[in-house]
C-alpha cells in the first residue's frame, strides 16, 4: 500500500476500508507517513467526509495506536460520560456520585488539560488532600467497593490522536465531523467503558455553534460507539450561556455539593438528571429514562448521592468535612461585584468570553505549564431571560489579585442586555440513540 494512492482515493470520494485506515494510522504513529501526506489526507477527508463504516474503522485504528485500559475486573456495566466542552460545566462532579449512588459503576480516568477552568481532577483537588495518584489495583478495588473512583491519566492512550489533533490544528482541518467524532470516541473507547453517554453542546460557547452540526456530530459518534460494541447515546444540550452559576474549581465543587443536596441551579440539576438517566438505562439499572429519573431524584432527596460523594472523597484521601462545611474549600482573598450598566433583559452570556474572564483570574490554564488557582472564579447572578436593572449585580468575581479591571470588562462584554423581554433558551434540544 502507498499513502499517495490512499490520498488520491479519498480525494476522489471513494471510501477507505479497515486495512487502509489501519495502514494510515499505524504509519503516521510510527513516523513512516510524514506530516505533509497526512495533512493532504486530512484535507481530503475535510472535503469528502466519511461513510459511517469509515469513521468506525478510523476510530478503531486510533484506539489501537496505543495502550487500552482493561476494566474487566470491575463488576457491572461501566458507563462513562463525555462532554464536548463548555464553560462552568460542573456535571461530572455531580453525575459521578449521583449515578454511583444508584449502583452504576463509574471508573474515571481523567487528565488536566487546558481550558477556562481546570479539568475534573483539578476541581476534585480543591477538596483538601484529595488524590488521584492511586495504583490501578486500588482504583479497581475502590470502584468495586464504592462504585466510584477517579485516577489520573497514566497510560499512553491514543498517541495517533495526539499527533493528528496537533496537525489538524495547524492545517485548518479541525472542523471535520468524522475527524472530531473519531478523535473523541477513540479516547472514550481506549479508556475501557462498556457504555458511553455523550453530552454534545451547542451554542455560542460550544465547539458546534449550530444545532444541525451538533446533531450530526452526535449521530456519527453514537453510530461509531455502537458499531464498535459499546452502547452509546447522546444528549444535545445548550451552551449559549454557562451551565449553573459557578465558574471556577472550588466554586464548582461547592455548586456540585449544593446540587447533590437538591439545592443546585435548576439547569445543572436538570441536565444531570437527564444525562444520569441515560447512564442508568445503558447500565441496565432501569428499564426507561422515567424510571431512572425517579431513582436519581430519590438518591438526591434521601441523601445517598451526597453520602456517595463523602465516601468517594474520603477513600481518595480527601477531607470529607468540606461536604458539610463548604466554607473549608479554598477561598479567594477578594470579591468584587460587576454591575449592570443598563436596564433590560439578559439576552445572551457569551460563554467563551466569560470563560476567558475566569481563566485570566487563574481559574484555568492558558498553557500546559500555567499554575491554576483553585479558589478563584466567577459566580453569576443573572442568566438568560432574567430582568436586570442598572446597578444590579450580574457577577461576583472571586480573585486573589487586587486588579480585576480586565476581567470585569470581559464580563460586561459577554453579557448581552436587550430592552425587550426574552425567554431563556431550552436546555435540552435533542437526544440521539441507537
Ligand atoms: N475534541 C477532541 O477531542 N477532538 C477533536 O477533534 C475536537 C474536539
Ligand atoms: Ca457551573
Amino acid at each position: 500500500m502507498r499513502m499517495v494512492d490512499l490520498i488520491e482515493k479519498k480525494r476522489n470520494g471513494t471510501a477507505l476500508n479497515k486495512e487502509e485506515m489501519r495502514f494510515i494510522i499505524e504509519g503516521y504513529t510510527n513516523n513512516e507517513i510524514p506530516d505533509y501526506q497526512m495533512s493532504a489526507w486530512a484535507m481530503a477527508v475535510y472535503f469528502q467526509g466519511m461513510k459511517d463504516e469509515e469513521s468506525a474503522a478510523l476510530t478503531n485504528a486510533i484506539v489501537h495506536s496505543g495502550e487500552t485500559i482493561d476494566l474487566a475486573d470491575i463488576q457491572g456495566t461501566k458507563v462513562d460520560k463525555h462532554s464536548t466542552g463548555g464553560v462552568g460545566d460542573t456535571t461530572t462532579l455531580v453525575l459521578a456520585p449521583l449515578v454511583a449512588s444508584v449502583g452504576v459503576p463509574v471508573a474515571k480516568m481523567s487528565g488536566r488539560g487546558l481550558g477556562h477552568t481546570g479539568g475534573t481532577i483539578d476541581k476534585l483537588e480543591s477538596i483538601p488532600g484529595f488524590s488521584v495518584e492511586i495504583t490501578n489495583d486500588t482504583f479497581i478495588e475502590l470502584v468495586n467497593r464504592n462504585k466510584l473512583a477517579v485516577i489520573g491519566q497514566t497510560a499512553n492512550l491514543t498517541p495517533a490522536d495526539k499527533k493528528l489533533y496537533s496537525l489538524r490544528d495547524v492545517t485548518a482541518t479541525v472542523n471535520s465531523i468524522p475527524l472530531i467524532a473519531s478523535s473523541i470516541m477513540s479516547k472514550k473507547l481506549a479508556s475501557g467503558a462498556d457504555a458511553i453517554v455523550l453530552d454534545v453542546k451547542t451554542g455560542s460557547g460550544a465547539f458546534m455553534k449550530e444545532l444541525s452540526e451538533a446533531k450530526q456530530l452526535a449521530e456519527v459518534m453514537v453510530k461509531i460507539g455502537n458499531d464498535l460494541g459499546r452502547k452509546t447515546s447522546a444528549v444535545i444540550s445548550d451552551m449559549s450561556q454557562p451551565l449553573g452559576y459557578a465558574i471556577g474549581n472550588a466554586l464548582e465543587v461547592k455548586e456540585a455539593i449544593d446540587t447533590l443536596k437538591g439545592k443546585g441551579p435548576s439547569d445543572l440539576t436538570e441536565l444531570c438528571l437527564t444525562l444520569g438517566s441515560h447512564m442508568v438505562v445503558l447500565a441496565g439499572k432501569a428499564k426507561d429514562h422515567d424510571e431512572a429519573k425517579v431513582l436519581l431524584t430519590r438518591a438526591i432527596e434521601d441523601g445517598s448521592a451526597l453520602e456517595k460523594l463523602r465516601v468517594f472523597a474520603e477513600s481518595q484521601n480527601g477531607d470529607a468535612s468540606v461536604i458539610e462545611d463548604p466554607d473549608k474549600l479554598p477561598k479567594a482573598a477578594y470579591t468584587y461585584e460587576v454591575q449592570a450598566d443598563t436596564d433590560g433583559f439578559v439576552s445572551g452570556i457569551v460563554a467563551d468570553k466569560i470563560g476567558t474572564a475566569a481563566m485570566i483570574l487563574g481559574a484555568g490554564r492558558a498553557t500546559k505549564s500555567s499554575e491554576i488557582d483553585l479558589a478563584v472564579g466567577l459566580v453569576l447572578h443573572k442568566k438568560m431571560g432574567d430582568r436586570v436593572r442598572k446597578g444590579d449585580t450580574l457577577v461576583t468575581v472571586h480573585s486573589n489579585q487586587k486588579e480585576v479591571d480586565d476581567c470585569k470588562a470581559r464580563i460586561l462584554e459577554s453579557y448581552k442586555i436587550a430592552e425587550e423581554e426574552v425567554s431563556a433558551p431550552p436546555l435540552i434540544y435533542d437526544v440521539v440513540e441507537k
